[in-house]
Parts: structure tokens; C-alpha cells; sequence
């Protein structure tokens, strides 16, 4: 009898071995048994409350329900793959322990309603879970700007050194997204619109039978009974939002482990990441490779590819429960745990890497990093910007002509015959231009709000500091 399916009377035969192993999805739905038993606790309570169950069924279901949770939790369960799914295999198990009671839970239930709830349980816990490594993540991130101090570095545009930076500033660009991504995992714990209960909805069409799915909601953390019971048992746009937001942070995390693949390259050697998070080569013996960095690139592919899946998967459904929505669960849980580790691993990877100020800072006079602030001082001296982008266009030239590195070689006679030959009034130029001039005093000198150095950059800091408990 236990194993015996539920629908079983209606099919004559039993189900072939070779089908019964490619529908099965207990192999992995068995993921969901805490939400799954949650879902028939409250489902049961309400039954109880609308009169459909008695209080002494209901306290059996939850007492059956609850050393199934038990047994599970402590390894001590068999899974029957001829059940099915974790829904088939909880039931079975209940009804095995409790009997004629635990064939009343099912009541003005289907499992297209009951795996729909069960999915969008785990969503809203795993989203919390995976918006607090991300926390982990932009906490490692706000240290290394600490640990930083007041390293200056090029900052690249076009990947060509555009205007000097506080590597401080570049963690905290790195933290902005990645708390940016935590916040979208919050808000997709918190609900973000999909705040009716799947519960309640049935197979398709809801009950004739007296339920009060709003008792339902209350009980798991819903605002109302569903709002549409085709709707709720056709659609994964739930899981689809999150796998968006899952995405979104893998690509993050991609972009930045590109970066530091290539600032731990030899050419660039601007961080230093200790040993135990480098591999080797089997055949170079100097080798010190990042592969680390390059799975966390890599695997956002898989995430994005997750995501296409299921957005691939729901495009030609009818409406209605169909099973290739089964599917949701497998993509939804690997790009899930893809992100996670690759997360984890970022984290322990920037606490343990460095910034290596003397092979960036005797590179700072290279490639005119102060170009722009030349500029800017000259419309301090009421040049208009155009006029001022000129005139240091044209002594950059004259720099690389004349075989100068750097701007500050220059002497205050060039600048003001610069100024002059632009036909611009060179008066209120002099030698404070020096002071604009040197990566170093550049940094210091920004003060827009959000600026990669400067007071923007120390009040940003502080900030975060504070807003992450450091
Ligand atoms: N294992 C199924 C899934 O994950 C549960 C729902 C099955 N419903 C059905 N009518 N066959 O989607």
C-alpha cells in the first residue's frame, strides 16, 4: 500500500522502471522537505480551523509531520524513488506512521500548488541566506580599503590609465555592488510582490470544499490567499526573479575576478593574493595561477545559462501546471549553490589579498594620470573647460615629444605661455598649478560626492563601516 501511488487506481499498470526513473525528482526536490512539511503543518491547521479535519487529526498530522522533519534531519529516512517527489514520499510516510488521518492532509490539495508553495518557501529563506554572504563579501571588501590606507593607483577607462584612485575606492565600487545585489536577494526574501500564498490554489481551479487560505497565509509569512489559483500554479516567476537576482551577482562576481586576474598578472602586479588561494602549473614549475578567480568567472556562464534555462522552460507552456516545470528546481538549485560557493570563496579570497603599493606607486607617472586635474585647476582660474582641455592636450604633446614623463616637468613659464597661445588670461596662473599636479595631490584634491578619493572617499568609508557592524 505505502508505495503505491496516489493516483494509482486511475492507472492500470505500474510505472516502467526506465520512466519511472526519468519523472522522478525526489533526487533533488528531497531539498525542500523542511518547506514541504511547514507547508502540510499549516495546511493541516487550517483544515482543523475551517472545520474539514478534527483537532485531534490535526494534532496527529503535525506530530507524524514532525518526526518525519526529525528523521530526515538525522539521515534516518529512506526515499522511495517510486514515490516520486518529496511530496508523494512525506504523505506516504505519514500516512505509513499515523494512518487513516494522514490520508485527510491532502485535502483541496494538488502538488502543483503544494511544490509552487514549497519553491517559493525556499526562495524567501535562501535569498536571506545568500544576501548575508554577500554582506560577508562587502565586509572583506570595506577591510581591504582599510587595510589599503592611502595607496594611490591609476584608475582605467578603455582599460587605459584614466585619473588617479585610492585603491580604497575601487573596493568600495566592488562593495557598492555587491550590497546592491545583496538588496535585490532582500527584497526577493521579502516577497517583491509575490505576496499571495500559492496554497489554496489546488490543481488548477481552487476547491469546492469550505478552505480559508488567508489562516494558511498568515501562518507561513504570506499577506493573502492567492490571487489567482491558474496563475499561481502556472507561473515560476517567482523563481525566476531570483535567479535573476542570482545572475545578476554572478556577473559581479565575474567582472571582478577578471580584474584580479589581471592586476595579479606579471604586467600588472598590483595585488598580491596569498598562496593558499593560487594553483600551480603541472608542467611550469614558476607558475602561480589565479584559477580560483577564473572558476568564479567561468561559472557565472552556468548561472546565466540557469536562468536562460527556465525562461526557456515556461515561454511555451499553456497555462496550467505542466510537468516540465519540475524542471525549475534542478536550475534554480545549481545556479543557487554556484553562487554561494563562488561568493564564499570571494570573500576568503579579498581577505586574504593585498594591494602592493610599491610596484603601483612607482608607476604613477606614467600615462598622465593628471591630466584632467590640470584642467580643472586652469577653470579654477576662470579658463573654460574647453579651453583648458586644450591647452593640456597640447602640453601632453609637447611632454611626449620632448621625451617628459610627466606633467610637473613642465615649468610655470610653459604653463602660462600654454594659456597665453590659447588666447586665454593667464594671469591667475602660477605656481600653485604644481599643487594639481602628482598623483598624490590629485587624490587629495576631489571633493564631488562619491569621489575615488579625498573627503567623498573618507566619509564614504566611515559609512561603510558603520552600515556593515565594522
Ligand atoms: N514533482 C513535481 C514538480 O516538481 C510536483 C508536481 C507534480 N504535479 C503533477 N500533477 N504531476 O513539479
Amino acid at each position: 500500500m505505502s508505495n503505491e501511488k496516489s493516483w494509482q487506481a486511475r492507472i492500470s499498470q505500474a510505472t516502467d522502471q526506465l520512466a519511472q526513473g526519468f519523472v522522478e525528482s525526489i533526487s533533488y526536490d528531497r531539498r525542500l522537505y523542511r518547506q514541504d512539511i511547514a507547508g502540510s503543518i499549516a495546511h493541516a491547521t487550517m483544515l482543523a480551523q475551517v472545520g474539514l479535519i478534527s483537532v485531534n487529526e490535526r494534532d496527529q498530522i503535525i506530530e507524524g509531520l514532525k518526526s518525519i522533519e526529525r528523521d530526515i534531519g538525522a539521515g534516518n529516512f529512506t526515499f522511495d524513488q517510486s514515490l516520486e517527489d518529496i511530496h508523494m514520499v512525506v504523505e506516504a510516510a505519514l500516512i505509513e506512521r499515523i494512518g487513516e488521518p494522514g490520508r485527510r492532509l491532502h485535502t483541496a490539495r494538488s502538488r502543483n500548488d503544494q511544490v509552487a508553495l514549497d519553491l517559493s518557501l525556499w526562495i524567501k529563506s535562501e535569498a536571506i541566506e545568500i544576501g548575508r554572504k554577500l554582506h560577508d563579501l562587502c565586509r572583506a571588501l570595506v577591510e581591504m580599503a582599510q587595510r589599503s590606507g592611502d595607496i594611490v593607483m591609476p584608475s582605467y577607462t578603455h582599460l587605459q590609465r584614466a585619473q588617479p584612485i585610492l585603491a580604497g575606492a575601487e573596493c568600495l565600487a566592488w562593495c557598492t555592488m555587491f550590497s546592491r545585489d545583496a538588496d535585490r536577494c532582500d527584497r526577493v526574501a521579502a516577497g517583491n510582490g509575490f505576496d499571495d500564498i500559492p496554497l489554496g490554489s489546488g490543481a488548477i481551479a481552487g476547491s469546492s470544499l469550505p478552505i480559508d487560505s488567508t489562516i494558511s497565509a498568515e501562518l507561513l509569512g504570506y499577506q493573502s490567499s492567492p490571487t489567482s489559483s491558474i496563475e499561481q500554479t502556472a507561473s515560476r516567476d517567482q523563481a525566476l526573479e531570483f535567479l535573476f537576482a542570482l545572475s545578476m551577482a554572478a556577473m559581479h562576481l565575474s567582472r571582478w575576478a577578471e580584474q584580479w586576474v589581471i592586476y595579479s598578472s606579471t604586467e600588472f602586479s598590483f595585488i598580491k593574493t596569498a598562496d593558499r588561494y593560487t594553483t600551480g602549473s603541472s608542467m611550469m614549475p614558476q607558475k602561480r595561477n589565479p584559477d580560483m578567480l577564473e572558476l568564479i568567472r567561468g561559472r557565472c556562464g552556468t548561472v546565466y545559462g540557469d536562468l536562460v534555462a527556465l525562461l526557456t522552460i515556461c515561454k511555451g507552456l499553456p497555462i496550467g501546471y505542466n510537468r516540465d516545470l519540475q524542471e525549475d528546481k534542478r536550475v534554480l538549485f545549481r545556479a543557487f549553490d554556484t553562487v554561494t560557493s563562488s561568493v564564499t570563496m570571494a570573500a576568503a579570497i579579498v581577505g586574504a589579498t593585498d594591494f602592493v603599493a610599491a610596484n603601483i606607486e612607482p608607476t604613477l607617472d606614467r600615462g598622465f594620470l593628471d591630466a584632467t586635474s590640470l584642467a580643472e585647476y586652469l577653470v579654477t582660474k576662470g579658463i573654460a573647460f574647453r579651453t583648458a582641455h586644450r591647452i593640456v592636450g597640447s602640453l601632453v604633446a609637447r611632454c611626449e615629444r620632448e621625451g617628459k614623463k610627466s606633467l610637473s616637468e613642465l615649468t610655470i613659464n610653459d604653463f602660462t605661455q600654454a594659456v597665453a597661445g590659447a588666447g586665454a588670461d593667464a594671469s591667475k596662473v602660477g605656481a600653485d598649478v604644481f599643487e594639481s599636479l602628482g598623483a598624490r595631490n590629485v587624490v587629495r584634491r576631489y571633493r564631488s560626492a562619491g569621489a575615488a578619493g579625498g573627503e567623498p572617499y573618507s566619509r564614504r568609508l566611515a559609512e561603510w563601516k558603520q552600515r556593515l557592524g565594522l
